[in-house]
């Protein structure tokens, strides 16, 4: 069975980012095969890989909400469900080491809970084919809250040294206990750091929220310069201080060991 990776976090905190890194890491150590799937509605994280995608869920979600809804007929002779699995295999973009999965969202009006049902079944099923399925995700968490992904055996939170983010994280933890989601471990990443260094006021607010911090990453200027310019985050160089930090990080949450 895969081991099933979610990140999550407020917007703007380094989420996709950091998953791009992550994908990217495991991949070097030679760890995979590896499913990314990009459940932020507003979806990047080919960007950070630098990869094109062609097809999102959200737009086979759509043609099969466009057959239910307004009569716009499938192939004669193919259920929905065969569409579904037919389609969900095309939108999986191939890449080296990994695998990308963009949920993206349906544009038109209407329920999606029958599709839904049917991509959870159809991912269950796909992700038996893997071995890490890591799941960027968008702050609202809906997938999260749909079950939509499955089983989660570690969930990284992502926060920037803010109050608010930490606070965010807080709640989504909170989140996964009312949904009694069983996670085994969540732990924190606190990302964008000045120098690297949590100041009193941050460690003090992880401390009221009870949260597990597993490391710090720093701001980094050659992050910023590679985003500015469009460039994917996986052609920084490995000593570059985020890379370096966020790797030290994947080494102690032993991610790896686990699955030798
Ligand atoms: N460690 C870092 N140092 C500097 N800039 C960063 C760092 N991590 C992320 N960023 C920048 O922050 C912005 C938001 O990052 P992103 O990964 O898209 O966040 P999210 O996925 O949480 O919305 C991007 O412009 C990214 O380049
Ligand atoms: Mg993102």
């Amino acid at each position: 069975m895969s081991f099933n990776i979610a990140i999550a976090g407020k917007g703007g905190v380094g989420k996709t980012s950091l998953t791009g890194m992550l994908i990217e890491y495991l991949v070097e150590q030679g760890l995979g095969p590896i499913l990314a799937v990009d459940a932020d509605a507003n979806a990047n994280l080919n960007e950070v890989l630098g990869e094109e995608v062609d097809l999102s869920i959200g737009e086979i979600k759509e043609e099969i909400n466009k057959a239910e809804v307004a009569g716009v007929p499938l192939p004669i002779g193919v259920t929905k469900a065969d569409f579904m699995q037919l389609r969900l295999n095309q939108a999986v973009a191939e890449s080296n080491g990994y695998d990308l999965l963009v949920m993206g969202r349906g544009q038109g009006a209407g329920c999606y809970c029958y599709v839904n049902g049917l991509l959870k079944t159809q991912l269950d099923v796909l992700a038996k084919n893997y071995q890490y399925l890591i799941v960027d995700n968008e702050a609202g968490m809906e997938h999260l809250s749909r079950g939509t992904l499955g089983k989660i055996d570690l969930l990284i939170l992502v926060s920037d040294c803010s109050r608010r983010g930490i606070q965010a994280v807080g709640r989504i933890r909170d989140l996964v206990a009312e949904l009694k989601l069983k996670v085994p471990t969540i732990k924190l990443i606190v990302n964008r750091a000045p120098d690297g260094v949590l100041n009193a006021g941050t460690s003090e607010e992880i401390e009221k929220e009870g949260l597990d911090l597993i490391g710090v990453v720093p701001m980094d200027q050659n992050v910023f310069e590679f985003d500015s310019y469009g460039k994917p985050l996986v052609d920084l160089p490995a000593d570059s201080p985020a890379k370096a930090a966020l790797r030290a990080i994947v080494d102690k949450l032993e991610i790896i060991k686990n699955k030798k």
